[in-house]
């Protein structure tokens, strides 16, 4: 498939959801909870937003100033639209920005969040390079696809193997983030209302219409393939895997 056809799709069947990968507004909460000190002096940057689920969570559970940066044009336009409605735009801006180079000067944030897009660059990499953003002592909160049980049944191990090789089990992610110089302030897993109820439930429905639109387009078929399986195995082996909600202190 041409690499333009190939991301159109993929965007068609993302468009409209509530949010773009697993995740809730009580776990965001949660997981701010765990951050001492968030008031309207905090700086936060959002990295991978998405349409900005998360985003507008922070907004509206802290009077922190965020600026959220995606590289995906109509997610960036989609959150900033919803801050005018809101009428918060003093205090929460999203920006075209690849997470592989920001540009912001160091110490520029108290607060970096990550919900479901550190594994773009790999954990170890987003850590080590956002570091120089953060004031000294500053706080990570990320969320990670990790093991939680040992041995997979072979098609639920073979499925990660291909999608996403580096997920571990969730203590091998703790020390992973130890070596990488940050202190573990507290974490959770998501529970499976997170993946099911805002991600898997509207994507399904969207991928429903989505077929429906593409009948005779092989190429469109077998990325609806691809993502049904994802579903499918989430049904299957949740119980093997899930993401971890993980709040780091940078020392
Ligand atoms: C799984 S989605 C998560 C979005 C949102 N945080 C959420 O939980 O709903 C991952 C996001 O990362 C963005 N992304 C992918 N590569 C990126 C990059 N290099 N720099 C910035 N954002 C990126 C995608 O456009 C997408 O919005």
């Amino acid at each position: 498939m041409a690499p333009d056809r190939a991301t159109a799709l993929f965007f068609e069947l993302f468009t409209g959801l509530p949010r773009q990968g697993p995740g809730s507004t009580e776990s965001t909460l949660r997981a701010l909870g765990l951050v001492p000190d968030v008031g309207p002096r905090t700086r936060v940057l959002d990295i991978g937003c998405g349409t900005g689920a998360q985003t507008l969570v922070l907004a509206q559970g802290s009077r922190a100033r965020i600026v959220a940066v995606d590289t995906h044009p109509p997610f960036v336009d989609a959150l900033n639209r919803e801050a005018r409605r809101l009428g918060i735009t003093d205090r929460l801006e999203a920006r075209v920005a690849d997470m592989r180079s920001l540009d912001f000067p160091d110490g520029s944030f108290d607060l970096i969040w990550c919900e479901g897009a550190i594994y773009n660059v790999g954990v170890e990499a987003g850590l080590r390079d956002w570091r120089r953003l953060l004031r000294r002592d500053g706080h990570v909160a990320l969320t990670e696809a990790c093991w939680r049980k040992p041995e997979p049944p072979a098609e639920c191990a073979a499925f990660w193997r291909r999608e996403y090789p580096a997920i571990r089990p969730t203590s091998a992610l703790l020390e992973a983030v130890g070596a990488c110089g940050y202190e573990t302030v507290g974490h959770f897993p998501l529970p499976a209302s997170a993946w099911w109820d805002d991600y898997y439930l509207p994507l399904q429905d969207n991928l429903n219409a989505f077929r429906a639109r593409h009948l005779d387009e092989a190429d469109a078929q077998e990325l609806a393939d691809q993502c049904q399986q994802e579903i499918d195995i989430w049904h299957a082996f949740s119980e093997f895997y899930g993401y971890e909600f993980l709040v780091l202190r940078a020392h």
